[in-house]
C-alpha cells in the first residue's frame, strides 16, 4: 500500500488518464476526490472504488469557473479530513494551426488546459503544506514540450503547465509540497474518440502514431497512472520541478 493515508483529488477522474489514476491510487490506499463535470462518470469510478473496500468521492466541477475549482477543492477537504496529492489531469484537446485560432479559442483552451490546474493549485496550497506527504502532478504532454504543426492552443496550454510547474515547485518548497509533471504521448482514451467521428479513421491514426513511437505501441491510461502513482509516494519524496516523459521513447525521434 504506497499511498496509505493519503487523500488525493483527481480532476477529470471519469474516463480515460484521470480514471486510471484514480483507481490505482485508491488501490494503493489512498482515498479519492474524483472531479468532472458528467456525475454519472464520476460516480462509476468513486462506487466501483467503494465496492472494492476504498474509499471515494465524486465531485462535480467545470475547472474553468473559479467558483466551482475553490468548492470542489473545500468539498473534497472536509470529506476526507484533508488533502495530501492534487493530480491536475483535467483537460480538453483542439485542432488548429495558429493561423486559424482566434484569440477567443485560444482562451477557451487556456481557460481548461492552463486556468484550471492554476486554480486548483493555488486553491489546495494551504491544505497541502498542512500534510507530510504533499505534491501536485500535473498532466501536460509531449507536444507542450516538442510541438506538432496543426494543435497550437494545446501546444501552447501544455507548455504553460510545464512551466507552471517548475514555478510552483520552487515557491512551495519551502512548505515542503513537491510538483512535478508529466508528458505522456497518445494514450488510448476517448479524447481521441472524441476528435475522429470515424472508426476507420481513428484506427488508421492509433496505428500510424503506434509506429511512430519508438517502443511500437500507443500508451495506456494505466502506464501514466504508475509514474503518477511514483511521484505521488514517499519512494519520491526528494523529486520535484521534474517534467517526466512517459512516451514510449517519441520525444528521442
Ligand atoms: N490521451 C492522450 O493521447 C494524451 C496525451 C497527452 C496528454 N493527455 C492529457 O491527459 C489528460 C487526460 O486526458 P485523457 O486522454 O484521459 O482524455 P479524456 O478521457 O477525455 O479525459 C479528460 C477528462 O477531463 C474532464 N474534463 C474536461 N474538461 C473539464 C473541465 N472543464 N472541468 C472538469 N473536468 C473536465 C473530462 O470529463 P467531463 O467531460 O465529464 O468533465 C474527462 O474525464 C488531459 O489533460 C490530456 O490533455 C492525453
Amino acid at each position: 500500500m504506497r499511498l496509505e493515508g493519503l487523500r488525493a483529488l483527481v480532476t477529470g477522474a471519469g474516463s480515460g488518464i484521470g480514471e486510471a489514476i484514480a483507481r490505482r491510487f485508491a488501490a494503493e490506499g489512498a482515498a479519492i476526490a474524483c472531479i468532472g463535470r458528467t456525475a454519472s462518470k464520476l460516480e462509476r469510478v468513486a462506487s466501483d472504488v467503494g465496492r472494492s473496500g476504498g474509499r471515494a468521492i465524486a465531485v462535480v466541477a467545470d475547472q474553468t469557473d473559479p467558483a466551482a475549482v475553490k468548492s470542489a477543492v473545500a468539498q473534497t477537504v472536509s470529506a476526507l479530513g484533508g488533502l495530501d496529492v492534487l493530480v491536475n489531469n483535467a483537460g480538453v484537446f483542439r485542432g488548429g494551426a495558429l493561423s486559424e485560432t482566434d484569440i477567443e479559442a485560444l482562451e477557451a483552451v487556456l481557460r481548461s488546459n492552463l486556468f484550471g490546474p492554476f486554480a486548483f493549485c493555488r486553491e489546495a496550497l494551504p491544505h497541502l503544506a498542512r500534510s507530510n506527504s504533499a505534491s501536485i502532478i500535473n498532466i501536460s504532454s509531449t507536444i507542450g514540450t516538442k510541438p506538432v504543426p496543426g494543435c497550437a492552443a494545446y501546444c501552447i496550454s501544455k507548455a504553460a503547465l510545464q512551466m507552471m510547474t517548475q514555478v510552483l515547485a520552487l515557491e512551495a518548497a519551502p512548505h515542503r509540497v513537491r510538483v512535478n509533471a508529466i508528458c505522456p504521448a497518445v494514450v488510448d482514451t476517448p479524447i481521441h474518440r472524441e476528435r475522429v467521428d470515424d472508426p476507420q479513421a481513428l484506427r488508421t491514426f492509433l496505428d500510424e502514431m503506434a509506429a511512430a513511437h519508438p517502443l511500437g505501441r500507443i500508451g495506456k491510461p494505466e502506464d501514466v497512472a504508475e509514474a503518477a502513482l511514483y511521484l505521488a509516494s514517499p519512494a519520491a519524496s526528494w523529486t520535484t520541478g521534474v517534467i517526466l516523459p512517459v512516451d514510449g521513447g517519441i520525444l528521442l525521434s
